[in-house]
């Protein structure tokens, strides 16, 4: 049973995160709110693969010691998911250094205005770590353009994990001057 590990898995991921535990996995979700974590295991036959990670990362010495634990508790994570705000460098350091495997797999999920070409060299990803990178656009639907909503963004998520696509791009990111 593989360990995965998911941060900011209780808001647009929450279908991601559910999607992971239906496969069977041992899921650890980061959030502050253990409620909201709680919430993505409805079905009882989830919720003893789910570890909540209640915490504020941006209290990195407290990250740290939560993620440890988990990875002591589960083993190190094979798959991390990262929806992080910026800036996002240590929290990804932290994680990558504590809880995920040496030849394990990076779901970086960033925003519209990321620079997606310069994350590969930025992020603080081991080498021998698999980089995915998953940028969230907008649709464009003939006259008008919208936000993705958290359904759509799962979905592509989901969709990333199952092919290991290395770089994917969930709606559009261009015309910019399109964008809601
Ligand atoms: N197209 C785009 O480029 C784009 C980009 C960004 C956002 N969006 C949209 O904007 C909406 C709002 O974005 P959002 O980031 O608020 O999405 P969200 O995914 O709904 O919430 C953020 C997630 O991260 C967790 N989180 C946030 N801050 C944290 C912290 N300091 N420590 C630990 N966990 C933390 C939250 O849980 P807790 O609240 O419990 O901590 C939650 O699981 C999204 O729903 C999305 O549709 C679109």
């Amino acid at each position: 049973m593989a360990h995965v590990l998911v941060i900011g898995g209780s808001g647009m991921l929450a279908n991601t995160s559910r999607w992971l535990l239906e496969q069977g996995h041992q899921v650890s979700v980061v959030g502050r709110s253990e409620e909201k974590i709680r919430a993505i295991a409805e079905e009882k036959e989830l919720a003893h693969l789910l570890y909540p990670i209640v915490v504020n990362y941006r209290n990195h010495k407290e990250f740290q010691e939560k993620v440890t634990a988990v990875a002591h508790q589960l083993g190190l994570a094979e798959k991390v998911i990262a929806w992080v705000h910026q800036p996002e460098e240590a929290v990804i350091d932290i994680v990558c250094k504590e809880a995920l495997t040496s030849h394990g797999s990076f779901f970086h999920i960033v925003g519209s205005h990321s620079d997606a070409a310069a994350l590969r060299t930025t992020t603080p990803v081991p080498e021998t770590v698999d980089y995915h990178l998953i940028q969230l656009g907008f649709m464009i639907e003939q006259e008008r353009s919208r936000w993705l909503t958290h359904v759509e963004i799962s979905k592509g998520v989901i969709e990333a994990i199952r092919k290991k696509e290395q770089r994917k791009t969930i709606g559009v990111v261009e015309p910019w001057e399109r964008r809601p």
